[in-house]
């Protein structure tokens, strides 16, 4: 049977790069879990993805998630192939390697129970691939969203990113998040608040006006941001893990030449506005959907 959204992912053990996994002893009760498919060990697109995966890893864990690849090979050749990921910069500078458990599904058991195959890939032996699977699963075990791609398309971790604040902050708050939309952005109230309750959750919204008259179109800031005032330990680290890091990094560099010489107040100014926002945990929310 396939997993629906807010079906409870069921438990299970298998070899992993890192040893025998139990997944929910791994997970624990408090953390999120991201699981990601792969078709097979030593392939060009799954290689740039784990890499990638490693690089991106102190996100998911600022986002309280576990993060958990498979593919359908042993655990000794998961092993060689960390190796060539490692070596292959796709884990960026911070992250030197690929230090999340690959699951062993050599039998393709897992890849069966979850849904995983992709009937149109197959292996030398004629067996079916994994495709490009994504399970978001919550601190309560329940699946939350899937991400389903073909094996001859990356896919964007960035959105994984995305979609997890999206859930995180929805959980918390009466709001939905519009397209595109990313931390920081304003968000839709859900239709089902009356605006007495937003007004008293959110604070000030604005109805966008449309031709039928309706008031439908509520938006809020969005009420789980607060933009940082000092860098803390390891958000340089993290906000060059960003897609936007790399853009940072020439402000960053003539922030430690300006400190170097002197300048350091007039050069912190003008790069302060650049600061990429994070989430903080709500303050305050008289409102809990889950
Ligand atoms: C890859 O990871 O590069 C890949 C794997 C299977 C089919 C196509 C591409």
């Amino acid at each position: 049977m396939p997993l629906n959204l807010g079906d409870t992912v069921p438990d299970f053990s298998c070899d992993s790069s890192v040893g025998q996994i139990h997944y929910y002893d791994y997970v624990g009760d408090e953390h999120w879990s991201i699981l990601c498919s792969h078709p097979s060990d030593f392939t060009p697109v799954c290689s740039t993805e784990l890499g990638t995966l490693a690089k991106l890893l102190p996100q998911f864990e600022r986002r309280n998630c576990k993060v958990l690849a498979l593919s359908c090979d042993n655990a000794e050749s998961h092993r060689k192939w960390i190796k060539d990921i490692d070596a292959s910069g796709y884990c960026g500078k911070t992250t030197s390697t690929v230090s999340y458990p690959i699951l062993a599904d050599e039998e393709r058991a897992l890849a069966v129970k979850f849904g995983m195959l992709d009937p149109e890939e197959k292996d030398e032996k004629g067996q079916p691939l994994t495709c490009r699977a994504v399970f978001i699963v919550d601190d309560h075990k329940k699946l939350r969203a899937t991400i389903l791609y073909p094996a001859t398309t990356g896919r964007n971790f960035y959105e994984i990113l995305r979609v997890v604040d999206s859930l995180q902050l929805t959980d918390e708050y009466p709001v939905a998040t519009p397209a595109n939309w990313e931390r920081g952005e304003k968000v839709c109230v859900t239709p089902s608040t009356p605006d007495e309750v937003a007004q008293v959750v959110l604070g000030d919204f604005s109805v966008v006006k449309v031709p039928s008259g309706k008031k439908y179109l509520r938006l809020s800031k969005d009420p789980g941001y607060k933009t940082p005032k000092v860098l803390k330990r390891g958000m340089v680290e993290t906000i060059l893990g960003t897609e936007y890091g790399a853009k940072l990094l020439p402000t960053l560099g003539r922030l430690v030449v300006a400190f170097a010489l002197g300048g350091f107040s007039s050069s912190f100014a003008s790069s302060k506005k650049k600061e990429k926002p994070v989430h903080t945990t709500p303050q305050t929310s008289g409102w809990k959907k889950r």
